[in-house]
């Protein structure tokens, strides 16, 4: 039988709480805590959370459709305080979530600060926006038809919405959903991923400090099986999803929904002649883009297209950095290569390096993998009919090419299936300027890798890359409608 409280359980020795509820409907419920979470370094099991059924997920979207109206009556000023109260907790519990990210996604400490000062970031640009979603006056006397007729549109929230994020930014891609939803005042069910929910859940336990109305959110653990509602259910207004490929298939079931799709891609950083940056810069920042988080982010660098001219010396600076990474437990401050997410992905990645190498391409700096944990790996001479080459590899893996003319280059980057950032080291405003015209991606980054994002900017791709923006105001676009207003004096 369920239990229902407020409060989580103590805190064990490791710094994660023994287990974690779900939220439903505004509620901690102890139910079922039967999803293990593991530690990703240690392999061991670091807490255990409450895992929803098909039910509660029907309970959690019908408890949604009730508060929509609470919600859109939530005034901005109200909304605002309620992400301000969120900034607030986590800046005080900081270093816990930066723990929580360290254990259960194996991210390196350094990285899961950044992205709890992230997640800081995308509710504190909600909490602007939230009393800033305004409308317009549309002149409607175009003609004698339509003398003394006034038209207003204000924008009002969309309804339900539904959220599904995945392992690799447990935080921070929650927060891109859920802070816009709060400041658009629609409640919203939440679907983390099953690897990596605790970060969720601990902004579950701050949401429910708040005078949020009743219902208006639901952060439930499930499988896929018992999430089918969060697709199919016509009481949701909106499904936004990040993840892989099967994002295509969610929106083909989605129904009338809106639906807005962050599905990855494999990044390019395209090196020009003269790269306007001193080629030690640049490795710097391909090495960051290429193995932080251990390539797992949709935006990691996994092509580098470097002007002919600079081949060799880059080749060799790259592969003489790479060879200096530490690699080891995320937890120890100096570390950059943790664990990938389980050793699943670990085997797929190496697999990809076996088949390209046997097809012809040369590793100039990695190893053999031990587990989970994968060396950052630099390739080159890979065939652009490898998996390495043409799918995602979504981990510490960067294939190398050179390019004599830089429209080539930007033709090998379309080529691509996907199309979410690019990157762009130039000196050559002209080159710049092609570039942002030519390439078929939802961002290029003129200076810097493709890795680069503040979450304030409109992110998210084209082609196989998805559908739709977020990045705050964008989605707050999506998750609120024009409603018309026309006077007649
Ligand atoms: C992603 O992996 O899609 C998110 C990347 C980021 O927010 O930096």
């Amino acid at each position: 039988m369920a239990s229902t409280s407020r409060t989580t359980a103590r805190r064990n020795p490791r710094g994660l709480a023994r287990s974690y509820p779900y939220w439903l409907a505004g509620e901690a419920v102890a139910a079922n805590t039967d999803l293990e979470v593991r530690d990703k370094y240690s392999g061991k099991v670091a807490t255990r959370v409450a895992f929803a059924d098909a039910a509660t997920v029907d309970r959690a979207i019908e408890a949604a459709w009730n508060a929509r109206g609470a919600m859109a009556d939530f005034a901005p000023d109200q909304r605002r305080d309620v992400l301000e109260h969120c900034m607030r907790r986590f800046e005080e519990r900081f270093e816990e979530l930066a723990l929580a990210l360290c254990i259960e996604a194996g991210k390196p400490i350094g990285d899961a600060r950044g992205e709890v000062t992230r997640l800081i970031d995308t509710f504190r640009i909600a909490a602007g926006e939230a009393t800033r979603v305004e409308g317009e006056t549309v002149e409607l006397q175009i003609s004698e038809r339509t003398r003394g007729y006034r038209g207003l549109v204000r924008r009002v929230p969309i309804g339900v919405c539904s959220f599904i994020t995945p392992f690799n930014f447990p935080l921070n891609l929650v927060a891109h959903k859920v802070a816009p939803a709060i400041a658009a005042g629609c409640p919203f069910v939440l679907k983390p991923a099953a690897k990596t929910p605790v970060g969720a859940l601990i902004i579950g336990e701050i949401l429910a400090e708040t005078d949020l109305p009743r219902g208006a959110f639901s952060i439930l653990p499930c499988s896929n099986d018992d999430a089918a509602a969060l697709t199919e259910d016509e009481r949701i207004a909106l499904l936004s999803f990040t993840g892989g490929l099967v994002g295509w298939d969610l929106k083909a079931r989605a129904g009338r929904k809106k639906v807005t799709l962050e599905l990855g891609g494999n990044a390019a950083c395209i090196v020009d002649a003269d790269p306007g940056a001193s080629l030690d810069h640049v490795v710097e920042r391909l090495v960051f883009g290429a193995y932080y988080q251990s390539g797992q982010s949709c935006i990691s660098v996994q092509h580098i297209l470097v002007h002919r001219d600079l081949y060799d010396p880059l080749r060799r600076r790259l592969k003489a950095r790479v060879a200096k990474l530490v690699m080891g437990d995320p937890r120890e401050e100096d570390t950059f290569i943790g664990p990938v997410i389980d050793e699943d992905a670990a085997k797929r990645i190496e697999s990809w390096v076996d088949d390209a190498r046997k097809a012809g391409a040369k590793r100039v700096a990695g190893g053999a993998r031990d587990g989970t944990m994968v060396p950052a790996t630099l390739m080159e001479d890979v065939p652009r009919d490898c998996d390495l080459y043409r799918q995602e590899v979504f981990g510490p893996v960067a294939c190398l090419q050179a390019f004599d003319d830089f429209d080539t280059a930007l033709e090998t980057v379309n080529a691509s299936e996907f199309g979410l950032q690019t990157g762009v080291f130039t000196a050559n405003l002209a080159h710049a300027m092609r570039a942002w015209d030519r390439l078929e991606v939802g961002g290029v980054i003129v200076g810097d890798v493709p890795s680069f994002r503040v979450d304030n900017m409109p992110y998210g791709g084209v082609k196989g890359s998805g559908l739709g923006r977020e990045g705050v105001r964008y989605a707050i676009e999506d998750m609120t409608e024009p409603r018309l207003l026309v006077i007649r004096s």
